[in-house]
């Protein structure tokens, strides 16, 4: 029989159903999203500054999830446009308390950008490649071209060798002992990224590895374990920042 939905939204709706059932929201919404929900936020905002972010721009965040970057775009996002879109009801309804009225949080069921052609500034995938098909992530590539003005920057981040290695593992070993895993993990190469650059017609600008420094926060962040980390800091996750030429 065919298959009616695509894979990656049973696997992100039954993880959080079950955060939900077994933790307080606000905990649930941040282990839903990978954890250090305000850290992370605010990594993810000031790689975005770094990357010419302004108060006026228009943003599109693919995957949006319950919200960790949408919450800390509220204090520099003043003027301009948010849209974020995910496959979990339950996280765009977290994701959009406290925001702008004016922001939109949209759920999606396929791999499709509810917004009209060469509006936004940038289209951000944070997290959300590292879970889908190869050719699914080209699929997005090509709705955000469609989306991003020219000259607008194309950012994802994505799992990479040899600097995820422990991800990796932990899957092999989820198989090993006969687990399935709740969602996919998928690694790209770099070889990948310039394929479908090259087809897409978009420039790279940069790509950082998982474990370079290259964004700055001006002030220090707390990591859910209590760590304070301060200065030029790495993601955790290789990141492509493209351009629409
Ligand atoms: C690891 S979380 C990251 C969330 C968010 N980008 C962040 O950094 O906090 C991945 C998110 O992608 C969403 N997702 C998975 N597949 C998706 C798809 N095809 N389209 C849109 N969102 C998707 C999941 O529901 C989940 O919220």
């Amino acid at each position: 029989m065919a298959k009616t939905k695509f894979h990656f939204i049973d696997d992100y709706r039954n993880l959080v159903n079950d955060l939900i059932q077994a933790h307080p929201l606000h905990q649930a919404m941040s282990m839903a999203v990978g954890g250090n929900f305000e850290a992370f936020g605010e990594i993810e905002k000031q790689l975005l500054i770094g990357y010419g972010l302004q108060p006026e721009h228009t943003i599109i965040d693919i995957g949006c999830g319950s919200g960790r970057l949408a919450k800390s775009l509220m204090s520099h996002l003043t003027t301009g446009c948010f849209l974020g879109t995910d496959v979990v009801q339950a996280l765009l309804d977290y994701a959009k308390q406290d925001c702008p009225s004016s922001w939109q949080f949209q759920l999606v069921e396929e791999i499709r950008i509810p917004y009209a052609t060469n509006c936004a500034d940038y289209c951000t995938f944070f997290s959300v490649f590292t879970h889908l098909l190869h050719e699914e992530s080209y699929c997005y590539l090509l709705e955000a071209r469609r989306t991003v003005k020219k000259g607008g920057l194309i950012i994802f981040s994505f799992l990479e060798y040899p600097y995820n290695w422990e991800i990796f593992e932990a899957t092999v070993n989820n198989i090993l002992m006969g687990k399935p895993n709740v969602h996919l993990n998928t690694f790209i190469s770099r070889a990948a990224i310039e394929c479908w650059v090259q087809h897409l017609g978009l420039s790279i600008v940069a790509i950082h590895a998982a474990t370079a420094p290259f964004i700055n926060l001006p002030q220090p962040v707390l990591l859910d374990g209590g760590q304070k980390i301060e200065g030029m800091v790495a993601l955790g996750q290789s990141v492509a920042v493209l351009k629409v030429n």
